[in-house]
């Protein structure tokens, strides 16, 4: 397939991962409350049918369902704005996507409209129905809004695990991919605890139970947590079906990784420890501080744990198909003979900012930025948070283009580069101006035609060396360790 280059925005001194991070982790946090809070709600209505809870309907009528309908009209809201993001930052990704799943993301659709509906009449009209009603109304609202996650996780976890699709091609295979199971159990565990957490604080916010009635509310809720002893064996799970060199990302492979990945085990464990031990075994009371506490635990978790479902897809956005930076592993090859630049038809951001020759912008720099944008600007920015100006300062010139040629040896999260010498070149140019504070003018390499080809030689040496596979992180450490 050629390659083909698309325009993407530019978030100034914001990563464009984080953009998306930021917003998905929101996201995901409130669609698993709206999730865990549609349950909850069954289950107390079961509880009040039954007579097994006296205040059940008075928390039934109360503040939660105002929650829970916040959560899916926000978590549909941030919803489309992952969709707006994502196509900014990773429109090849996105197309991809879609190609490969147009019909079940229609299904997924359907579901939501159905949570939608259903999740509004119960809120509505929900404390005029007869018991019964209000059962199904309510049920079905949990099952539709369980079922989106169903789809999106089948989704989502083939990004990272794609898994027998690589030979087959099958939708089946793809959906039905190694980490689809274990991701789609623990999200619903991890739904049902925000949900329990956050009736918990509502429960002692509500002026209008008594201390009584509050721990009988709590102990109710509490069961809800119980599916949490699943979550160490459900994470076990998702590790071992996840690749192995993702796995070693987070087994030390990456600083970042390791940390996000103990915060995400970490804050889960505090929360689990407490609702099992503390809450199901010895039944303790739990007052609306201590709840909220533990609701941001779980935020923390959930964060901590989306960091590190996304991270550790590097170099990939589709494992094995796509990397980061919008190109194929299988166009990497080509790209190093044609380059990219030449066919990216679209102006460069501030380009009336670059030094002039002939009173036209520095080509080099100019190209330069052009392939900073295509490659690197999806995980980098040229000021701001993870600057390749700031990474490179110490390194001179012959080191920045010995670096970048190996890039993949470098960091093995990243992909390797895919463009030609004069590119690779014109990058350093384009970085080590960066570095000096954008000044006003800058020499032209190819004004000395002896030493510019020479230079370019050392290139393509050095990017011959570093082949165009991607690099695995068992190597990289060896390289560290042999002493680069
Ligand atoms: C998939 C994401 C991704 C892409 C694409 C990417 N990088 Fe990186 N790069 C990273 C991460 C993450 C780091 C680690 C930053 C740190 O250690 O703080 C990094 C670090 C670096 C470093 C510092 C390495 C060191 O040993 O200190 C350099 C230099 C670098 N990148 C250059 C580039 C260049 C040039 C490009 C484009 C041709 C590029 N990167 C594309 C993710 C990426």
């Amino acid at each position: 397939m050629d390659a083909v280059v698309y325009p993407v925005n530019d978030f100034g001194p914001l990563m464009k991962g984080l953009a998306i991070g930021g917003l998905g982790i929101f996201h995901v946090f409130t669609a698993h409350f709206a999730i865990g809070g549609g349950m909850l709600l069954c289950y107390f209505q079961w509880l009040a049918m039954t007579g097994r809870s006296k205040s059940a309907r008075a928390f039934l009528d109360g503040y939660f369902r105002y929650l829970v309908l916040i959560s899916f009209v926000t978590g549909a809201l941030t919803g489309v704005g992952m969709w707006f993001t994502s196509i900014q930052v990773s429109p090849v990704t996105i197309g991809l996507m879609i190609d490969e799943f147009h019909w079940l993301w229609a299904v997924e659709w359907t579901f939501f409209c159905l949570e939608v509906v259903a999740g509004y009449a119960a809120f509505k009209y929900g404390s005029r129905l007869t018991d019964k009603a209000r059962l199904i109304l309510l049920a079905l609202y949990s099952f539709a809004a369980w079922m989106s996650l169903f789809w999106i996780n089948g989704i989502l976890s083939f990004q990272l695990t794609p898994g027998a699709w690589l030979e087959s091609r099958s939708l089946i295979d793809a959906f039905f991919n190694p980490t689809f199971l274990p991701s789609l159990l623990y999200r619903t565990v991890a739904s049902l605890v925000v949900a329990a957490l956050v009736a918990m604080v509502l429960i002692n916010l509500a002026g209008s139970f008594s201390r009584p009635e509050r721990e009988e509310l709590v102990r109710q809720a509490a069961w809800l947590m119980a599916p949490m002893a699943a979550m160490p064996l459900l994470g076990i799970w998702f590790l071992a079906a996840m690749p192995p060199d993702s796995r070693e990302w987070v087994m030390g492979g990456s600083m970042a990784m390791t940390m996000m990945l103990t915060i995400a085990i970490g804050a889960s464990a505090l929360v689990g420890g407490y609702a099992l031990f503390g809450l199901i075994r010895n039944q303790l009371y739990i007052n609306g501080a201590t709840a909220l506490v533990l609701a941001g635990l779980a935020f923390a978790a959930t964060a901590g744990g989306e960091f590190v479902r996304e991270g550790v897809r590097k170099p990939y956005t589709l494992r094995e198909l796509l990397y980061s930076n919008a190109i194929r592993p299988d166009q990497v090859a080509a790209l190093r003979q044609r380059g990219l630049t030449s066919i990216d038809p679209f102006p460069l951001r501030h380009e009336d900012q670059l030094p002039q020759i002939n009173g036209q912008p520095h080509p080099i720099l100019r190209k330069g930025g052009l392939v900073f944008r295509q490659q690197c600007s999806v995980c980098h920015t040229t000021v701001g948070l993870n600057s390749l100006s700031g990474l490179t300062k110490r390194w001179d010139g012959e080191m920045k283009r010995q670096n970048f040629a190996k890039l993949q040896k470098l960091k093995p999260f990243m992909p390797p580069f895919a463009g030609t010498a004069e590119e690779l070149d014109s990058l350093v140019e384009y970085v080590s101006w960066l570095e000096q504070d954008r000044p006003k003018t800058w020499p032209d390499p190819q004004a000395n035609p002896v030493e510019y080809s020479a230079r370019l030689e050392r290139i393509r040496k050095w990017l011959e060396e570093a082949g165009t596979e991607p690099a695995l992180v068992r190597e990289s450490k060896a390289i560290a360790q042999g002493g680069r």
